[in-house]
């Protein structure tokens, strides 16, 4: 079956200065009638290395407090060289720059129930309605879950920049766990353990906006939390990410060299609501191809994630179902009441 790439429906839209109606999403969701257009309150911005930062209690606290009112932060200076981000964009773009038939090599479709791959949203979500996104999906660590069929073979230096990206990945993602258990008053592994310790699975997509002729009708990606522990993110350039707070829609601001963290699920859960996941979704740009690279740093299937013993006690009740990762995803995938 011939799928249909949102790539292949811009190059068509751009002549026509139109959309295909399932990419028009209903008033309550379009973002040129939903984005708060007042005064936007800006995402923190964390400064890993700060002169006040040496002191890790000022770390924790700013840390610990964007992930309690926010769910979602920009980290500079966060030690991933700027070089590292630079090339996995450079290779992320030219793969998905490639003809199509190269990329149709890694479709997802030949084995649905996988999610590594290339592809393309298939089903239309409850609205009958289509995402303007194209992506991608492979694990890149731990080294053992690495399938690297589905790493692009093209260009030739896919493979050993995103190897190298990964190691980098790793350290932070310690170090962030590291924190966000200090924020709650737990020992620095207690998060990286509850998320399966050094079975943390770390799952790569790269999505790929085409240009789209009615930016103020279609979304990217449709508002969601992540079901991941923590999602790292490096955008590109363009702007698009979205952010429900105070109920309203706010733009991200582009920070140059920041890295977004955003608390996912399974962070909220374990904290018993201390920390929130972010409700997000992203839009679209008009002349501009708008890129980014999610890494859902999740527990493995069997992990079994609930509010943590310590945070339970005679006053604090449990907020959330203890479960498998597996079951919880399952639901939230299929939509069902946890
Ligand atoms: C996502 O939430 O899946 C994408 C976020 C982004 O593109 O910035
Ligand atoms: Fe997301």
């Amino acid at each position: 079956m011939e799928v249909e790439r949102v790539q292949a429906i811009a190059s068509l839209s751009a002549t026509v200065d139109d959309i295909p109606p399932e990419f028009i999403r209903s008033e309550e969701e379009q973002p040129g009638i939903t984005t708060y257009r007042g005064p936007v309150p800006e995402i923190p911005v964390i400064d890993l290395v700060k002169v006040g930062h040496e002191d890790q209690d000022e770390l924790v606290h700013a840390i610990a407090t964007a992930a309690r009112e926010w769910g979602i932060f920009q980290l500079v200076n966060h030690g991933i060289p700027e070089e590292v981000i630079c090339k996995l964009q450079r290779v992320g773009r030219e793969f998905f720059e490639l003809p199509q038939e190269e990329k149709e090599k890694y479709a997802s479709l030949t084995e649905p129930s996988k999610l590594e791959g290339y592809g393309t949203k298939l089903q239309k979500d409850l609205e009958g309605k289509k995402s303007w996104v194209d992506f991608l999906f492979h694990n890149i660590w731990p080294p053992a879950h690495v399938n690297h069929a589905a790493w692009p073979k093209i260009p030739s230096d896919y493979r050993a920049v995103n190897e190298e990206y990964a190691k980098y990945l790793v350290e932070l993602v310690d170090k962030m766990l590291a924190i966000l258990s200090k924020g709650i008053g737990l020992e620095d592994d207690a998060l990286k353990k509850a998320n399966g310790g050094e079975d943390l699975e770390f799952l790569l997509k790269i999505n790929y906006y085409p240009p789209c002729p009615r930016p103020d009708l279609a979304l990217g990606v449709v508002a969601h939390t992540d079901m991941s522990a923590i999602t790292i993110l490096v955008p590109n350039d363009v702007p698009g990410l979205q952010v429900f707070k105070d109920d309203h829609w706010f733009d991200a601001k582009y920070v140059p060299n920041a890295i977004i963290v955003h608390i996912g699920d399974q962070i909220e859960i374990l904290s018993n609501g201390y920390y929130k996941s972010v409700l997000h979704r992203t839009t679209v740009n008009k002349e501009k191809v708008r890129m980014s690279w999610p890494v859902f740093c999740s527990p493995p299937p069997e992990a079994i994630i609930g509010p943590l013993p310590k945070l339970v006690n005679s006053d604090t009740t449990a907020k959330y179902k203890t479960k498998k990762y597996k079951d919880y995803a399952y639901c939230k995938l299929n939509k069902l009441p946890q």
